[in-house]
């Protein structure tokens, strides 16, 4: 392919590109890359590098780069039918086989997938049903939604309030009222450094129930919560966690939403975060890992005890009023359908927990004594590394130094794309699921190497 060398200079002048320090982008003081191609865990830009990418995208592109199954399925929907809508009862072949292969594989008690495009347009639908649930219940001050400091929801108005993270609030007038946050499972950011992981369960339990009394349990919806945090800085949540949690939510009939779209089909090396911790959520949000990213496809997933209210709303109010142009797209459905069908053939659930195990490890045993490391922590093909100034008494950084993206730029000098997490000092690892042992050495060694020569 000729180069365009005019493609800087176009991209600087007209693409306002997401999460991107947009002054310094359009003054060309920051890098652009365009990027040409990719195979299994590498990306190819123009200027002829190859990265391992340990990020797998924003961890989308689960089964790797370059799957002509995906491509191929694809093409074959795009020449027989590109588009039709969903309305009204339509489908096609592509969205019928993958709403049944979804419901084959969640979590039990799941009735129905609502089909949209991304992760926040699905959580948007979450929120926007959970209203309506309790509307045709007769509850109708039972509202608000109860997130967590450092949860990553998505990025529009109602999702983005979801969002517990202050770069996505500051300055958008967010969050909005009916959106409450409560304290992050974040047992290494604990305030009060004497507690143990069990102290700490019972303050995010105390504090939750102190959160339900002030507000008044008739008045809250439903408790969102990704089962692992991840754009908050990849933070297991405390063995035990979720066990305490859920009887509060229960006690006070607040629906449960896990949002699955970094963890649903195998990162955490089960089908979904819920089967790794035991949660029963009456919602689950999936994006990301339904297509592998290889087309835009999200999905909200309804258990029978939400979808029978939901019957019984149209039933009294007539057809739902909700839907997107192109919920369902057959495009996505299809690259859906071949993507699950990759993921069980190639085993890559499998692989995710025990590769995932394994790079955890070594991570650990390479950074895990480091004077400038805090915390090495993960759970199957996720993976953070968290900097400190002082171990002992685990003073952070100012985060004008910004530690975190002088280390991701360190790893990536090297070949290797890893991901400033947007706050803390956090490095974070999420490579797609079909990544090797020698790929994770890879992985573990350039960090540590990174890592040495930023802090020493
Ligand atoms: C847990 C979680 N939920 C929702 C979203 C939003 O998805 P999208 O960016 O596709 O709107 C993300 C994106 O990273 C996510 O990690």
């Amino acid at each position: 392919m000729l180069k365009n060398d005019l493609l800087d200079q176009w991209d600087r002048q007209h693409f306002f590109h997401p999460s991107t320090h947009l002054a310094q982008h359009a003054r060309g003081e920051s890098p652009n890359r365009i990027v040409t191609g990719g195979k299994g865990v590498h990306i190819e830009d123009r200027d002829g590098n190859r990265l391992l990418d340990a990020f797998a995208g924003l961890y989308c592109v689960n089964v790797g780069y370059g799957r002509p199954e995906i491509a191929e399925a694809i093409a074959a929907q795009a020449k027989e039918l590109a588009y039709y809508h969903a309305y009204v009862g339509h489908g096609t072949e592509a969205s019928i086989t993958l709403a049944k292969m979804v419901l084959e594989r969640a979590p039990k008690n799941m009735s129905k997938v609502y089909f949209g495009l991304g992760g926040s347009d699905a959580n948007e639908t979450n929120v926007k049903l959970v209203w309506y649930y309790n509307n045709i219940l007769g509850r109708p001050q039972k509202k608000k939604i109860v997130s967590r400091w450092r949860g990553y929801h998505g990025s529009g108005l109602v999702t983005g309030s979801l969002t517990g993270l202050k770069p996505f609030h500051d300055k958008f007038d967010l969050p909005l009222p009916q959106v409450l946050h409560t304290v992050a499972p974040d047992y290494f950011r604990r305030a009060d450094l004497a507690m143990s992981e069990a102290d700490f369960i019972a303050h995010c339990v105390a504090e939750l129930e102190a959160l339900i009394a002030r507000e008044g349990a008739d008045t809250i919806a439903a408790f969102i919560g990704e089962p692992i945090l991840g754009t908050g800085g990849i933070v297991p949540p405390p063995a035990g966690y979720w066990a305490a949690i859920q009887p509060v939510l229960k006690k006070h009939d607040i629906l449960l939403i896990a949002d699955e779209v970094v963890t649903g089909f195998g990162r955490l090396g089960t089908m979904f975060g819920s089967d790794h911790y035991r949660i029963e959520p009456d919602i689950i949000t999936i994006a990301k890992g339904l297509t592998s990213a290889y087309a835009p496809l999200s999905g909200s997933i309804f258990s029978e005890k939400v979808w029978d209210v939901l019957e019984r709303g149209t039933d009294e109010n007539g057809p739902i009023g909700h839907g997107w142009t192109y919920s369902a797209h057959p495009i996505g459905a299809a690259a859906g359908v071949a993507n699950l069908k990759l993921i069980d053939s190639l085993g890559l659930v499998k692989n995710a927990g025990e590769t995932g195990a394994y790079l955890n490890a070594q991570m650990k045993a390479s950074l895990g004594d480091h004077a400038h490391v805090g915390d090495v922590r993960g759970e199957g093909m996720l993976c953070a590394v968290e900097f400190v100034e002082d171990r002992e008494t685990r003073r952070f950084f100012d985060p004008s130094r910004k530690i975190g993206p002088a280390v991701a730029a360190a790893l990536l000098k090297r070949g290797v794309i890893g991901r400033a997490m947007p706050q803390g000092d956090i490095l974070g690892f999420a490579p797609p699921l079909c990544l090797t042992r020698a790929e994770a050495d890879e992985v573990v060694g350039k960090a540590a190497e990174a890592v040495a020569e930023v802090l020493g």
